[in-house]
Order: C-alpha cells, then sequence, then structure tokens
C-alpha cells in the first residue's frame, strides 16, 4: 500500500503542473535565405534602441503603433527588420486606415544572441526582470506621444512578452507565433480571469517549443468562446519554429505558411482596432 502510493505521487504531481514551453535551440530555427536590406531607421526612444518603420504613404494614423516584439536574435537579425518593414507596408497596402508606425524595441539590452549562440547561458539574463523594464520604457514613451491604440505582434521569445502585455491590458491587441517560455495552461487561465485583450496564435506542426499538442492545451481554456475577448489559433503544417520570421525562398511551403501566418495577423489586428 505504501509503495502504491509512493508509484503514484509523481503521476499526479505532473497532471497538475503546468508546463514550461521550452525556448527552441538557434540551430532549430528555421533559417532565412532573404538578402533584402531594411529600410527603416534606428532612434532611442525613452534610452532604448528601436528599430523604427513608417509607412510609405505618409497619410498615417498617428494615434495607432504596431509594436513588434522580436525572437532571441534581436535587432541583428534582418529578418526581424524586414518582418518590420512589411507590418509598416501592410498599412499602406491594405487601407491608408491601417497605415501604422511599427516599432521593434531592443528589450534583449543590445545582447541579442548569435545564430551560433548557446540558449542556455544566454537565457539567464534574459528573464522578465531584465526584459520587461525596456519594454515598457518603450510603452510609455509611445503613450505619452499620443498614440492611443497598440497593435503588439510578438514572435518566439516575444510571444511571452506579448501574452504579458494582453495578460495585463497594456495593449490593445495581440498576436504571438509561435510563443516560448509561456507556462500552459497557466498563463491562459490567468489571461482569461483578468484581461479583455483579443489574442491569436500562429502555431508550427513541426515546433519543438509550443508543440501541437500544447497548442490543444491552450485551446482546451481559450477556444470555443471560452475567452469572450478573442481568440484564434492558426496552425501551419510542414514547417518548424520561427517560420512567421524566416523563410528559405527555395521552400514553397516555408514561404506560404511565412506569409499565411503574416496575413492571419493582420487581419486579426485589422479587425481589433478601433
Ligand atoms: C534553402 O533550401 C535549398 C533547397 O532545399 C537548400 O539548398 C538551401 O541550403 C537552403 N538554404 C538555407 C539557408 O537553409
Ligand atoms: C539597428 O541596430 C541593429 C542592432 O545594433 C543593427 O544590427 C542594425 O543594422 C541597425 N539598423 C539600422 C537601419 O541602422
Ligand atoms: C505584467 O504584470 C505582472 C504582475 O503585476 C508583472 O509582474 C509583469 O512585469 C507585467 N509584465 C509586463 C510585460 O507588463
Amino acid at each position: 500500500m505504501i509503495m502504491k502510493t509512493f508509484l503514484l505521487l509523481p503521476f499526479i504531481a505532473a497532471a497538475v503542473r503546468a508546463a514550461v514551453v521550452p525556448a527552441v535551440d538557434p540551430a532549430l530555427h528555421v533559417h532565412s535565405s532573404s538578402t533584402a536590406k531594411p529600410q527603416g531607421r534606428n532612434v532611442t526612444i525613452n534610452g532604448v534602441l528601436t528599430y523604427v518603420s513608417l509607412p510609405k504613404n505618409r497619410k498615417f494614423d498617428p494615434t495607432t503603433a504596431v509594436l513588434l516584439l522580436t525572437d532571441v536574435f534581436g535587432l541583428p537579425s534582418p529578418d526581424n527588420l524586414l518582418l518590420a518593414d512589411e507590418w509598416a507596408a501592410a498599412g499602406f497596402q491594405a487601407s491608408a486606415r491601417f497605415s501604422r508606425d511599427t516599432y521593434a524595441p531592443d528589450y534583449l539590452n543590445g545582447d541579442a544572441i548569435p545564430m551560433d549562440g548557446d540558449l542556455n547561458t544566454w537565457i539567464v539574463n534574459h528573464g522578465e526582470a531584465q526584459t520587461t523594464p525596456p519594454l515598457l520604457a518603450v510603452i510609455d514613451a509611445l503613450k505619452s506621444r499620443g498614440i492611443k491604440q497598440i497593435a503588439t505582434t510578438g514572435y518566439c521569445f516575444g510571444g511571452l512578452y506579448t501574452v504579458r502585455l494582453v495578460q495585463n491590458n497594456t495593449v490593445t491587441v495581440g498576436t504571438v507565433a509561435h510563443p516560448s517560455l509561456l507556462e500552459v495552461p497557466s498563463d491562459f487561465d490567468l489571461m482569461k480571469a483578468q484581461s479583455h485583450i483579443p489574442i491569436e496564435i500562429n502555431n508550427a506542426e513541426l515546433d519543438t517549443g509550443f508543440t501541437p499538442d500544447v497548442a490543444l492545451q491552450t485551446d482546451a481554456v481559450m477556444a470555443d468562446g471560452q475567452y469572450p475577448p478573442g481568440y484564434l489559433r492558426k496552425q501551419f503544417d510542414g514547417v518548424a519554429h520561427g517560420f512567421a520570421v524566416r523563410a528559405n525562398a527555395s521552400d514553397p511551403v516555408q514561404v506560404a505558411a511565412k506569409q499565411g501566418a503574416f496575413d492571419t495577423s493582420l487581419a486579426w489586428i485589422k479587425a481589433h482596432l478601433k
């Protein structure tokens, strides 16, 4: 009898504990083949280096901004800057009303991980204590400049912070792609308990972090009207972690998935901005 109880306990503990979605090793990300040149510029906002990309059409709404939270490769990765350019350009193409500035703050404190970097040593200096202050400094500055609506789009590491901003009702709408470091389902239970901000998730079939199984656990808390502010999740098959940021131009599945994730997030944001 004693023996039996002893054996069962670890299983019970595992069933109730929330699982942390692991950060994914640089080597396991989708790799880019892009050589395009970013069009925006770096500015310092409230002491934080921020890449800013403006719509080409000067007639944009100055009260709305897209806040792009990059993956662990941060601003040194041209793919992140090109993605910010894509957000700015989408405003121009989609409609004059959706012409917004896009801001990508360096919330990695000048210490983005190199493509061949070691995640385990890097992550020690990139907890919420180090990451949240520069992020909130930029948001505060944007709000004090008259920006009333902030659409946040976060990728991998930036997915965690997008979820935090949504949980805290700091932004207007959120989209995330292949998020890492979340606790599932508890982070979504918390969102449900305190947030009124809509959220959309793009996930990859081959992600080793936010796996299809974790995605289903998230749906179990959020889908089917359980989250009244709004929830959508879309899975992209045949692609791996990082697919919404980078694609190999020679791989049509990767190219289509990256575009599909972008279009899904854009439509979600447009539907939820006033
Ligand atoms: C992109 O895909 C092609 C064709 O599969 C491959 O030869 C090339 O090495 C890939 N490039 C990168 C950067 O992974
Ligand atoms: C912005 O800063 C990042 C990080 O230092 C750098 O890699 C990038 O080339 C800069 N971009 C521009 C347009 O100056
Ligand atoms: C969200 O709120 C929690 C609880 O107050 C706080 O610890 C955390 O730093 C906040 N995060 C962000 C990104 O605002």
